[in-house]
């Protein structure tokens, strides 16, 4: 297949091939996302194939508003509303009921549905113009890091898929954040974007998931299916090392060989000279680190090194989803400094 090259004056043109049943690679604000028409079954069975998703991972609707809710969801509690009204448009996702309008291949047959409102502009032009709900993961190969620019979104789709928009690199750089409405307390299922913090104020008591901070056991069933599976994992295997970044720092430079890849806040790239070093940020930019942390962790694809260490923020704030794709990718490989 010959993948379309288009850009944000495209907007007609992905909007067409998302109604004719085609596959297109969209910009949002959180990850680049590979998006069909969320209503046509055999469109939604190809995300799967181009990506080479398990079928038991469910996939999340894009709409253009909470108006949008009702078509495809039931049941509504007022709480959705209410977070739809403090943070939409933007990097939250939301789990309600589902209506039977939604094909059981988005859902992997589940009762819920995931919905999200991005606030990308391009993303929301798109939508309005598709005039259907957009069935939308993230736009890597399974496994790999989440595509954060239309660069990384070609690396993986290639060929694959009918077109990629073009809507530069993504401002948050993480996945949107999910929280199952259906249970009381609301749960956190994956950090993101909009931050713990942030749902409590909305929400009050929020229960936050045992797979958004450690390694679920071979018994366990972690509530969104995505969360068991490795993720974000470059080739080599990766050392996440949490705790003060001056003592990290040092840990690091005292145990990583020559031939190791290392991932470190800006003030420490000094130590590292003459190794693979990719900088995620000022250690007191969470921002800042969010939008390089998948850019980073694909760059080491393209050299040889045998390992990878990384440096952690504090996991408050956005630092709770920087640390958990990077524990992911670590397979929660974490050293405590
Ligand atoms: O920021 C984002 O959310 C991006 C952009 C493209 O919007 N999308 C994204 O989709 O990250 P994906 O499929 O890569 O991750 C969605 C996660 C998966 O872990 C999936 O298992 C979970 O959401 N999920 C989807 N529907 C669910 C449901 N009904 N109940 C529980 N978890 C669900
Ligand atoms: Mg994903």
């Amino acid at each position: 297949m010959n993948t379309e090259a288009l850009t944000a004056r495209d907007v007609d043109r992905a909007a067409a091939i998302l109604r004719a049943g085609g596959l297109v690679g969209i910009p949002t604000e959180t990850v680049y996302g590979l998006g069909a028409n969320g209503l046509d079954p055999d469109a939604v069975a190809h995300i799967f194939q181009a990506k080479g998703r398990p079928q038991d991972n469910p996939l999340i609707l894009h709409i253009p508003s909470a108006d949008y809710l009702e078509r495809y969801c039931e049941k509504i509690p007022d709480r959705a509303y209410a977070l739809a009204e403090a943070y939409w448009p933007g990097p939250l996702t939301m789990i309600l009921r589902r209506k039977p309008i939604v094909p059981d291949v988005v859902t992997a047959g589940l009762d819920t549905v995931g919905m999200r409102c991005p606030f990308h502009p391009v993303c929301r032009a798109i939508l309005e113009a598709a005039d259907v709900p957009v069935a939308a993961p993230s736009g890597n190969t399974s496994g790999r890091p989440s595509p954060t620019t239309a660069a990384h979104m070609w690396e993986d789709m290639d060929g694959k898929i009918d077109a990629i928009v073009d809507g530069g690199p993504c401002s948050v750089g993480v996945e949107s954040t999910i929280v199952d409405l259906t249970e009381t307390p609301p749960r956190l299922l994956r950090p993101g974007g909009v931050t713990l913090e942030q749902l409590e104020k909305v929400l009050g008591e929020v229960a936050v998931d045992p797979a958004v901070t450690r390694l679920m056991g071979a018994g366990e069933r972690p509530r969104a299916p995505g969360m068991k599976y490795r993720h974000y994992a470059p080739r080599a295997p990766v050392t996440v090392v949490a705790g003060d970044p001056q003592k990290s720092a040092a840990y690091i430079a005292a145990h990583a060989g020559r031939e190791d890849g290392v991932i470190c806040f800006d003030e420490f790239a000094f130590l590292f000279t003459g190794q693979e070093v990719e900088k995620l940020g000022p250690a007191a930019d969470k921002r800042e680190q969010a939008r390089h942390i998948f850019d980073a962790l694909r760059a080491f694809d393209h050299t040889q090194v045998k390992a990878i260490w990384a440096q952690c923020p504090a996991p408050s704030g956005l630092g709770l989803a920087i640390t958990n794709r990077l524990n992911k990718a670590a397979g929660f490989h974490v050293i405590q400094v």
